[in-house]
């Protein structure tokens, strides 16, 4: 089976030496990676910028913006079976990139904005895919009302949702603590766990059909 995955923060350039991001690292996405290889899947990882090696076996595809892992993930995702977005993808950014380095010449700067392309949301369209789709929530409150909003809303099958007000667990934590929701009603809690762990118990989730 090939199980494409998303991985790490995005890039939105403010000009050419900065950039707007999060605190994203990557392990949940390359656990996952690591776990899907050792189960004998085809990984085609699409990862923002990370400190992490990517597994040797693993056809990794490096971008930086929302914009370019849109761009590969619409080309690839129609090869694969499986598609996991772990990526914690800008939901915007600057709307001008500043073509030379932005000088200091006034006491305040505003920066307008845009929205990114919402790349798990355009799966199912406009992409087409249609293999088993699995998303993931980072929230701070609400966590079950808005994960269970989210699913729908971008037509997963699975929604990982955790809780990143927790320092403890999630961004740049080797652990994670997850509850995930699935399209046909399910729910089930995670416990706090190694995220390679926790990558094997999300690989599980996907129906017997798929798995090779
Ligand atoms: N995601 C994505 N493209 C974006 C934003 C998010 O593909 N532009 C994916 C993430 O990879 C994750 C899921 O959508 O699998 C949920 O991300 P999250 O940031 O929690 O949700 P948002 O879409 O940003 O919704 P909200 O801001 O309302 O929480």
């Amino acid at each position: 089976m090939r199980i494409l995955i998303t991985a790490g923060p995005t890039r939105e350039a403010i000009d050419p030496v900065r950039y707007l991001s999060n605190r994203s690292s990557g392990k949940m996405g390359y656990a996952i990676a690591e776990a899907a290889i050792a189960a004998g899947h085809e990984v085609l990882l699409v990862s923002g910028p990370v400190s992490l090696t990517a597994p040797a076996e693993a056809e990794l595809i490096s971008v930086e913006s929302a914009a370019q892992m849109y761009a590969a993930v619409r080309v690839a995702i129609l090869r694969c079976d499986v598609a996991i977005h772990c990526a914690a993808v800008a939901d915007y950014r600057p709307a001008q990139i500043a073509s030379e380095k932005l000088k200091k010449t006034s006491e305040n700067l505003t920066l307008e904005l845009e929205k990114t392309e919402d790349i798990l949301g355009s799966c199912r369209s406009p992409f087409g895919f249609e293999g088993t789709l699995i998303g993931f929530a980072a929230e701070t409150e609400n966590l079950e009302a808005n994960a269970l909003a989210k699913l729908e809303r971008k037509g997963c099958d699975y929604l990982v949702a955790n809780d990143v007000s927790r320092k403890d667990i999630g961004f740049d934590q080797d652990e994670n603590e997850v509850i995930i929701f699935g399209a046909d009603g399910s729910r089930q809690a995670l416990a706090k766990q190694e995220k390679r762990e926790l990558g094997k118990a999300i690989l599980e989730l996907i129906p017997a059909r798929e798995n090779p």
